[in-house]
């Protein structure tokens, strides 16, 4: 195990280390959230104000394994899709991706990723989905739904909440852009983190191939990574979504939603689950934390179609605690980002090591043997 990793005791360990590696641009786009950042804190406290009433004397040795969208996974975890992993961790995707199949859990490729859908597939293998943008080349995101099946990914992950960037103020004070710049403003890095930026002019600015690499054949603009904001279709439907449900053989899972109507739309568009999400509070700030959403949801849908839940998931109990109110599984982002960024597929590993060992002491210490042990008994609300 790495010097850096031996010190990191949990999530918050790790994102500390990454903090002290990483050029502070880079660190601030991956933690940062929108405007006041209101709703990325408000996901971490409404998991802390659920407080676990454990049950005692049961002598049990817990199972963590669950069942999410038909396929065995040892742990009720997914690691979530992340664009632009590539600045702070080269073949960060692929790290992230061999990590989650060792660990036997799936992972999302983003749309957005600096890897291509295809390479993924080939290097790492294991349960991988696919999320997709929907652009406003409708010819684009199709052709990018027939690279994920082709390449053998058997999700389709729809993410709806990003009709337009969020603001993020951090990217802007840091003069962050992507592709990333050398501006004057962030020239110091060359000063602060000599190795990164070094590593940048010899190994070149990581692109997205998922876009560029369409630039020839489908008249994507060639600078497809500059625009690639502007590529998303703010005009995508639930009509839309019906398209595509007809087009993906495979299971879809619809992204970003905190309302148990479009939980209850969803469904009834032939989506095989969602994931309650507000994007790590990246999107819309003042959104409802993704804790509180769950349980109307739940209580809508989730005898039709499986519920995922993201954002602020730091600790095993975390995982324990969404299970308990509905969630099939949960997604964890930034801290699986911030594992591959301070050791590759190692630091990736230890990230998910922790939450599996956290989340085994607590279900011992609650006396819960399996994942379908938890239910909304273990929860009282403080
Ligand atoms: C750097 C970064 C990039 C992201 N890129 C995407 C993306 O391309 N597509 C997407 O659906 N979500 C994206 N997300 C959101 C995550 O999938 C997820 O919803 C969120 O990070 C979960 O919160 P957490 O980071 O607190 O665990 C991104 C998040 C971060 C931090």
């Amino acid at each position: 195990m790495s010097h850096l990793l031996s010190r990191a005791f949990s999530l918050d360990d790790v994102a500390r280390i990454a903090q002290r590696k990483l050029p502070r641009s880079i660190y601030d786009f991956y933690s940062g959230g929108a405007e006041n950042e209101i709703t990325m804190d408000a996901n971490r406290r409404a998991f802390e104000e659920l407080a676990l009433v454990p049950r005692i004397l049961r002598g049990v040795q817990p199972n963590t394994q669950q069942v999410i969208l038909g396929t065995a996974s040892s742990l009720p975890l997914v690691i979530a899709p992340m664009g632009a992993v590539g600045y702070g961790c080269r073949d960060g995707d692929v790290a992230l991706a061999k990590a989650a199949a060792s660990a036997g859990i799936p992972y999302v490729l983003s749309t957005t990723a600096t890897t291509s859908i295809e390479r993924v597939a080939e290097e790492a293998g294991g349960n991988l989905w696919f999320q997709l943008y929907t652009l406003r080349r409708r010819e684009v995101t199709m052709r990018l739904l027939e690279r994920a099946k082709a390449a053998g990914y058997g999700v389709l992950v729809v993410t709806a909440d990003v009709p337009v960037g969020g603001k993020r103020e951090r990217d802007l004070r840091n003069d962050f852009s992507m592709p990333f710049r050398f501006t004057a403003r962030n020239m110091a890095v060359f000063a602060s983190r000599p190795s990164w930026a070094l590593g940048m002019l010899i190994r070149g600015i990581p692109t997205m191939p998922n876009l560029t690499e369409m630039a020839g054949h489908d008249s994507l603009p060639v600078d497809a990574a500059a625009s690639v904001g502007r590529e998303f279709d703010p005009t995508f439907d639930w009509e839309g979504l019906k398209e595509i449900r007809k087009r993906w053989p495979g299971k879809l899972l619809l992204k970003g939603l905190l309302h148990p109507d479009d939980a209850v739309a969803a469904a009834d568009a032939g989506c095989d689950g969602v994931i309650v999400s507000n994007h790590g509070g990246r999107q819309l700030d003042g959104a409802v934390a993704t804790m509180r959403a769950l349980p109307g949801i739940c209580d809508m849908v989730a005898h039709r179609i499986e519920v995922l839940l993201d954002g602020g998931v730091r600790r095993g109990g975390d995982v324990a605690k969404a299970v308990a109110l509905g969630a099939t599984a949960v997604l964890v982002g930034r801290p699986a980002l911030y594992g591959a960024c301070i050791a590759g597929e190692a630091g990736v590993e230890h990230v998910l090591k922790i939450l599996n060992d956290e989340l085994v002491r607590v279900m011992t210490l609650c006396g819960l043997s399996d994942m379908a042990s938890l239910n909304r008994e273990l929860i009282s609300r403080t």
